[in-house]
């Protein structure tokens, strides 16, 4: 397959994907070549062209009068879509992936330290994740847009939970962790469930990375998380 194809073939899967997001993929739905490029990044006359090569490849139905222009995704695109789903969640199932989120080092108010040194959690770290964490977390502000995104990304996976627990009349949420490497020194990245934070992520380590690392607040520090 030649380079132009493959990108074409690309092409079609974000078509047919901002399609069905419209609701293409249940009945004839209005749509304006302007929404499709808006999705897509390209210009209206792109997107216009790119919906009349659908049609003719067959991928999707296409009516166009003096109302506008209906579309359809077809049985063929429909189960052009599913294959890609079924390898796709394949892939992500079965497969653990690196994902590198930079952030930099900050202070907190010193509560990391009190959260992780509580029994309720400490032996569930140990049990869960096959290390006694430094009671303490590295608290990063996430740098880019692009580190925020990957972050949101794994506060929606399932990740390793660690349950909450009462202590004393007050309760403890649940957390999830993520398995990460700071520098190849082992760690993971704590997401209380709860939490609305979004752009500061919270690292634990068998080790004090600040000492480990010689990290100070500004420093940039590139995590690699495994999910
Ligand atoms: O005060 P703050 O909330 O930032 O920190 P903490 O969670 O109470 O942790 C105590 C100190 O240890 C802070 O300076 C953290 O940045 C640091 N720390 C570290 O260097 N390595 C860890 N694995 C955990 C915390």
């Amino acid at each position: 397959m030649r380079v132009n194809e493959r990108i074409k073939n690309i092409s079609i899967v974000e078509l047919l994907v901002s399609l069905a997001k419209r609701g293409c993929d249940c009945k004839l739905q209005k749509i304006t070549s302007k929404e499709i490029a808006k999705d897509l990044k390209c210009s209206q006359q792109t997107a216009s062209r790119k919906l009349k090569e659908l049609e003719e490849l067959g991928y999707i139905v296409r009516n166009v009068g003096s109302k506008g222009q209906y579309v359809k995704i077809s049985q063929k695109g429909l189960e052009y879509l599913f294959r890609i789903y079924k390898e796709l969640e394949k892939i992500f199932s079965e497969h653990a992936h690196i994902y590198t989120i930079n952030g930099i080092v900050t202070s907190g108010l010193g509560e990391g330290k009190y959260y992780m040194s509580l029994e309720g959690y400490r032996k569930q770290f140990v049990e869960k994740l096959g290390f006694d964490p430094y009671p303490g977390t590295l608290n990063l502000k996430l740098a880019t847009g692009e580190d925020i995104k990957i972050y949101q990304m794994l506060r929606k996976m399932d990740g390793i939970l660690i349950e909450g627990f009462k202590q004393k009349d007050r309760s403890f949420g649940a957390v999830k962790c993520f398995k990460a490497y700071i520098d190849n020194i082992e760690g993971a990245v704590v997401i209380p469930l709860r939490s609305h934070y979004i752009d500061i992520m919270e690292v634990i380590s068998p080790k004090k990375l600040r000492k480990e690392l010689n990290l100070k607040d500004g420093d940039i520090v590139a995590v690699k998380v495994v999910a």
